[in-house]
């Protein structure tokens, strides 16, 4: 098929990238890497998601690789989800997506435990049709935890607990930590999940900021990428937050978006905590 084949990722077998939502991908196959966007963590954000897309689109990039969680703490689960149902050749499971199909793990704070109940009420539950909860449900139980495709891992949170652990800027000094984690890392894994973007190698870690928002794979050994988050960044710069990957070069984009939209829909939303609005203003 034409239209795979210009993918240009390596792809394993279609049972290896989990069933449901890759699409056209079926045997592996390799060619030239072509430009692609890696998304993280949209929580719910429609118009920093839609600002993010703008944004690959004007850069001409077809392939789209979701980290995981679409849904949760955001006040427009549904529009995120089916957007991106649509438009990713390979999504990720998130914690916030298990969540919702599992019910919240102990670690989950009470208010982000309030946003995934009611994420899950107006997902699947609340006057929608019993064949499009299904297909939803269906959905995100087909994502998969991790996948490797040329020589890339992709997680949501680390390769050492794919869905669930955080690998956070301070944990960089905690070297007995770094080095289980990297013990579960082959060479190259980007990942999701803290919402602060940067990359980790045995040294550290270092933030976008310090690299011109541009790192060569290569340039370590082995490395984490936190492609960052596009509706919830915690970094303190409020704008959306992704990466391009051409199979070499990994580039950080922040995209400004209508930040005062998404908070007054939260603040109107009275299952939402005001505070998850709050904090998109600071990027926090
Ligand atoms: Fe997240």
């Amino acid at each position: 098929m034409q239209a795979e084949e210009e993918t240009g990722i390596l792809l394993g077998e279609r049972g290896e990238l989990g069933a449901g939502h890759v699409g056209g991908w079926k045997r592996a196959h390799q060619i030239p890497t072509a430009m692609m966007a890696i998304i993280s963590d949209i929580h719910g954000n429609y118009e920093a998601l839609q600002a993010v897309l703008e944004d690959i689109d004007s850069l001409n990039i077809k392939q789209i690789v979701c980290l995981g969680d679409v849904v949760g703490y955001g006040p427009d689960p549904v529009e995120c989800l089916e957007i991106i149902q649509k438009i990713c050749r390979l999504v990720i499971l998130g914690n916030h997506e298990e969540a919702v199909l599992k019910g919240c793990p102990p670690n989950f704070n009470p208010k982000a435990k309030r946003a995934i109940d009611w994420t899950r009420r107006i997902l699947l539950e609340d006057g929608v049709p019993r064949d499009v909860s299904e297909q939803r449900r269906k959905w995100m139980d087909s994502c998969t935890t991790q996948t490797r495709i040329e020589g890339v891992t992709y997680v949501h949170g680390s390769p050492r607990e794919p869905t669930r652990e955080y690998v956070t800027p301070r944990d960089a000094m905690n070297k007995q930590k770094m080095k289980e984690i990297f013990a579960h890392l082959e060479d190259y894994c980007f990942c999701g999940h803290t919402h602060t973007p940067g990359v980790f190698s045995l040294d550290g870690f270092t933030h976008p900021s310090d690299l011109f928002d541009l790192y060569m794979l290569g340039t370590d050994e082995k490395c984490l990428i936190n492609v960052g988050s596009v509706g919830q960044p915690r970094d303190g710069d409020p704008r959306g937050c992704y990466v391009t990957f051409d199979g070499d070069t990994v580039l950080w984009r922040r995209v400004e978006y209508d930040v005062e939209k998404t908070i007054k829909k939260i603040y109107d939303n009275p299952e939402l905590d005001d505070f998850l609005g709050d904090r998109l203003r600071e990027g926090r």
